[in-house]
């Protein structure tokens, strides 16, 4: 069975990929150093799985500790690298913290798996977008200046990964730039488990529903749109662990070498406002939310042309966002009843 190492492998997304990985037939090996995560997912995970995936706490900026890793997972074919810091306001607060952290930890990966014929797949993001001039936005459209140090990171690393290739590595790459991830698996064992007041809005939406948080404030809504908040392109968070499995089927094709890039969104644009009217739709919960100011670092409107992943990378999303909606809801009526 092919072995996979899947760095930040407790993580939402993370952890969405395992199941997907071993539904496919891939043997995952978990890496997570649980400075955001919960360990307790590994229990969560072999309830779904039926075995406990191998797992390695292991923070990836220390150099010896990844050799080591390369020195004793050798048998490694792929590698699907999530760890990184991804807090957008918080890399503005500590920006020398994100960039230690999410350049020393890919640099030390792909030198210690490197000469070994191995598909890496990274973890990108349509932030390196920032307000593209056209929707939706296709993949060869021009990158923005970051609006982060977050999204900054994401932008170098793919460049650090181009220059790398170029180089003549023998590692095929693909770059899979997510849109907005949200909900959870259907077993509602694993999803999103923000840290603290969640920034982002459908955590903010669940906990808000569950009595967790008083109101949602929808940051703005006399931004140029059809109802004036916000539109980006949300994704369900097990739409997007499958592409991760698409993008390993397609590297191991003989004909595919060097480096690509995909964007991973449903080619669909969604409000604020039009979430939180299908969250009410879809759970029946009615939810206490006020308009506020904007935010500041927002981007307008973004979401993806995906045509290429339909087309080279042979995935689509297939999930609504009433899904999305209901997923995440009872993943937060589950972690209120039994929390991790
Ligand atoms: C979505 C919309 C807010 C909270 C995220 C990640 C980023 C990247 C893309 C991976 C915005 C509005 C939010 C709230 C609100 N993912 N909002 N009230 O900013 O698009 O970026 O996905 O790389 O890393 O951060 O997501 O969920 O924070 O915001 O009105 O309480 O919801 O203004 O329009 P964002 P988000």
């Amino acid at each position: 069975m092919k072995k996979i190492l899947v760095t930040g492998g407790l993580g939402f997304i993370g952890s969405h990929t395992v199941v997907e990985l071993v539904q496919a037939g891939y043997e995952p090996v978990i890496i997570d150093d649980l400075s955001n995560s919960h360990v307790s997912i590994l229990d969560q995970l072999t309830a779904i799985i039926g075995y406990k995936p191998v797992f390695h706490q292991l923070d990836l900026c220390d150099e010896a500790a990844v050799q080591n890793l390369a020195a004793t997972e050798t048998d490694i074919e792929g590698i699907i690298h999530f760890a990184a810091f991804k807090a957008v306001g918080e890399s503005v607060q500590f920006p020398l913290k994100y960039y230690r952290n999410n350049f020393y930890s890919l640099i030390n990966l792909l030198n210690a798996y490197a000469g070994k014929p191995v598909n890496f797949v990274f973890s990108s993001s349509c932030t390196v977008y920032g307000q593209p001039d056209q929707l939706p936005v296709t993949e060869d459209a021009p990158v923005k200046p970051a609006q982060s140090p977050y999204g900054n990171t994401k932008q170098i690393a793919e460049e650090m990964l181009q220059d790398m290739m170029a180089s003549g590595s023998k590692y095929k790459v693909i770059s899979l730039r997510y849109f907005n991830p949200v909900g959870a698996h259907e077993s509602a064992l694993i999803g999103e488990l923000p840290i603290g007041v969640p920034q982002n809005l459908v955590p903010f939406i669940t906990q808000t529903a569950i009595g967790k948080r008083e109101k949602v404030t929808v940051f703005g809504n006399d931004y140029n749109t059809p109802d004036g908040s916000c539109v980006r392109d949300y994704i369900h968070v097990v739409d997007l662990a499958k592409a991760h499995v698409a993008a390993l089927r397609l590297m191991e094709q003989d004909s595919f070498t060097g480096y690509d890039v995909f964007n991973i969104g449903t080619g669909k644009g969604t409000s604020v406002l039009e979430i939180i009217t299908a969250f009410e739709r879809a759970t029946g919960v009615k939810l206490n939310y006020v308009i506020g100011p904007r935010r500041d670092g927002d981007v307008e409107q973004v979401w993806g042309d995906v045509t290429k992943s339909e087309q080279v990378l042979q995935w689509r999303a297939e999930l609504g966002v009433d899904t999305m909606m209901s997923s995440a809801w009872a993943w937060e009526q589950a972690i209120a009843k039994k929390p991790l």
